[in-house]
């Protein structure tokens, strides 16, 4: 069944994404050189209007709290006077309340927006695949592991969960809808772009050796969740209704096909004036993994720190197969029990085991 995504979509609130997703944070905090030298290159002096940030897809915003408060406290330096403008974005059902408290230093995370003197922070609920901010207003948009949600799931993912399990046509919807996406994605950035505007993207994807999010070398994480799935279908936990209809909406991009619109004379992205100035793939080591494997050797520690990763974000796909008559309480318990198998399986053969992250970066320039 084919769904518009931005119903359900959101990442688990209260703060729980953030706590449980260090690797994450590693990402973006290790974007910090990129995103200064994108601005660096643009020359920008210490009048005129506001230099304008977004952080789309930004969830609790606590994962990228380092890199935005290290970007600012930076730039803050060289620019005393200017004003900055951040507008955090994501979709309507992200815990948006959460984001502010972490941002304006309501939680324990070490927030930067206080310290930080002409600094206007704002959030949008507008989907990333439209245009967020006015035309020319834009200086340095940023995205972490978010590009690859697509507005709508095309149909149904028989035997799996996720388009990287697929095959045949239905891979090819996966396939053409990321490639829609993609290009109403950089089309409505090339609009908010001023001239010489950057864009520094760390999207989920394939890489040249076909690696991909839990898929290094090991177990691989979404034949797993599709293997524990389809065993609470077979045990009649869930029905085969419900399995057809648990579908990530997502769709993991190769190099290839994130370079594609920046390639082709035709496209609307490259006739917009959007350049690409670099494309490549980094390898980011499972924090959980490289804590069991390098330092304490007990498998019960890592499954239990482990299985709160993929939970943070694999969970709202999960409870949006099921349906919603059987009530809250009922999505609960089948949802724990579900985690709960993965978590038991690690603890007993945890080798293998592990959500080692594959991003394809992408730096763009606004030409003119
Ligand atoms: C895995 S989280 C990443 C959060 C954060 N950027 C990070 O790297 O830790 C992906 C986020 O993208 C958001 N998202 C998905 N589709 C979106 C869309 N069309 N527009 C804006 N945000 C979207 C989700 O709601 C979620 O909060």
């Amino acid at each position: 069944m084919a769904d518009d995504t931005s119903r359900f979509m959101a990442m688990k609130g209260a703060g729980y994404y953030s706590r449980a997703t260090v690797g994450a944070r590693d990402v973006i905090t290790g974007a910090t050189p990129v995103v200064l030298a994108a601005l660096d290159r643009q020359g920008l002096g210490d009048d005129g209007p506001a230099i304008g940030f977004t952080d789309m897809g930004c969830a609790d915003g606590g994962t990228s709290l380092e890199m935005w408060g290290a970007v600012f406290r930076a730039l803050r330096e060289r620019l005393p006077e200017r004003a900055f403008q951040l507008t955090y974005t994501d979709l309507p059902r992200n815990d948006f309340s959460q984001l502010f408290r972490i941002v304006h230093g309501q939680t324990d995370l070490p927030a930067y927006a206080e310290g930080i003197e002409n600094l206007y922070i704002a959030a949008s609920a507008t989907s990333f695949h439209k245009p967020i901010v006015p035309p020319g207003t834009l200086n340095l948009g940023f995205s972490a592991t978010a590009s690859h949600y697509v507005s709508r799931t095309p149909c149904d993912i028989p035997d799996h969960v996720h388009m990287v399990g697929a095959r045949g046509d239905v891979r090819a919807a996966y396939q053409a809808q990321g490639a829609r996406d993609w290009e109403a994605f950089l089309s409505a950035r090339s609009r908010e772009l001023a001239p010489g505007g950057r864009l520094v993207l760390y999207n989920f994807g394939i890489d040249e050796q076909g690696r991909y999010l839990g898929h290094t070398g090991g177990v691989s994480m979404f034949d797993t969740f599709a293997r524990l799935w389809r065993g609470l279908a077979d045990a009649g936990v869930i029905t085969e209704e419900e399995f057809r209809a648990t579908n990530f909406p997502q769709a993991y991009r190769t190099v290839e096909e994130f370079a594609a619109p920046f390639e082709d004379p035709s496209s609307p992205v490259r006739q917009s004036g959007l350049r690409l100035e670099e494309i490549g793939t980094t390898h980011t080591r499972c924090p959980f993994e490289a804590a069991f494997t390098d330092d304490h050797r007990d498998p019960v520690r890592f499954a239990r720190e482990y299985i709160p990763t993929l939970r943070s974000w694999s969970e709202p796909t999960f409870v949006a197969g099921l349906n919603p008559a059987r009530g809250a309480a009922e999505i609960a318990q089948i949802i724990d029990r579900f985690y709960g198998d993965y978590e038991a399986e690690v603890a007993a053969r945890p080798e293998g085991h592990a959500m080692d992250y594959i991003h394809c970066r992408v730096v763009a320039v606004k030409e003119g």
